[in-house]
């Protein structure tokens, strides 16, 4: 049962309130929610996946902030490394989002520089909906033709790729509802851009142990951001925090 530590509240947080918890603001601007895991020790991994870390609270609000997104965005990386294969919501949500005016299904891109993706793979045969690909103009030729048969890919930026370019991108498809799910690439690199409205982290109550990487990695920002809490839940000793960026 997840309960309500910061607003304090009694009794369980159940989806309708979590729905309220974790609405984004009313704006048409990208704003960019970030959702990560880790263990009471820092570790955003163990044995090579966030997966391992997760509790049944933890996939609870995971799915409702994918419920509430106009797009899933996360790195070439983390699609490497997990798959991202098939629907990324249920028939439930699907139908939720339906019924609120919403795409059925949130769109789903993927960052990446080198375009080091298989086509064939189920990422993209088994996608509920046409993969975006956002890269750089510098890409391999070849690769981002055979990619542009299953993906549309899209260039943000030059000799790399952009955050703030990939956010105007977002924000012109009508996607401004933006959820980030990693990996810690992204997330150092957004951090260093100064883009990042929103961290979700879940605190699994484990010792990970192990060389897995921090949920940040990269370039630091000139002076580290500042946050505030806004909400913080909790259920069998794991914590689920909300912060946004303080202005
Ligand atoms: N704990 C959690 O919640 C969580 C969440 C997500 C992932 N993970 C874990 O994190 C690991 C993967 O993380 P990662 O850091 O290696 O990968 P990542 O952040 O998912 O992706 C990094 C890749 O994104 C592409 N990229 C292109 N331009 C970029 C830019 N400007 N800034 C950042 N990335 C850019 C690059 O792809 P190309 O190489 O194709 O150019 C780069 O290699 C996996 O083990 C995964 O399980 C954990």
């Amino acid at each position: 049962m997840i309960t309500a530590l910061v607003p304090a509240s009694s009794g369980e947080i159940d989806d309708d309130a979590l729905h309220r918890i974790y609405a984004y603001p009313a704006t048409s601007e990208p704003y960019v929610r970030f959702n990560f895991i880790a263990a009471a020790d820092g570790a955003a991994t163990t044995g090579g996946l966030s997966a391992g870390l997760g509790n049944d609270g933890d996939k609870r609000v995971f799915a409702v902030l994918r419920r509430l997104a106009d797009v899933v965005l996360v790195g070439a990386g983390t699609v490497r490394a997990e798959g991202y294969a098939g629907d990324l919501v249920d028939a439930d949500a699907r139908s939720w989002r339906a019924a609120r005016g919403a795409a059925a299904h949130p769109a789903i891109a993927v960052i990446s520089g080198s375009l080091d993706l298989d086509p064939a793979s189920d990422f993209f045969t088994d996608a509920p909906v046409r993969p975006l690909v956002l890269t750089s103009s510098s890409a391999p030729a070849g690769k981002r033709t055979v990619l542009a048969a299953v993906a549309d890919v899209v260039d943000c930026g030059t000799d790399r790729v952009d955050a703030p370019a990939i956010l105007a991108e977002l924000g012109r498809r009508g996607l401004p509802k933006i959820l980030c799910e990693g990996g810690p690439a992204v997330l150092g690199d957004f951090t260093g851009s100064d883009v990042v409205d929103e961290l979700c982290l879940s605190i699994s109550p484990v010792l990970a142990g192990g060389a897995g990487p921090r949920i940040a990695v990269g370039e630091s920002p000139d002076e580290p951001i500042g946050l505030v809490l806004s909400s913080l839940l909790t259920e069998d000793s794991a914590l689920y925090t909300r912060y946004r960026r303080a202005h």
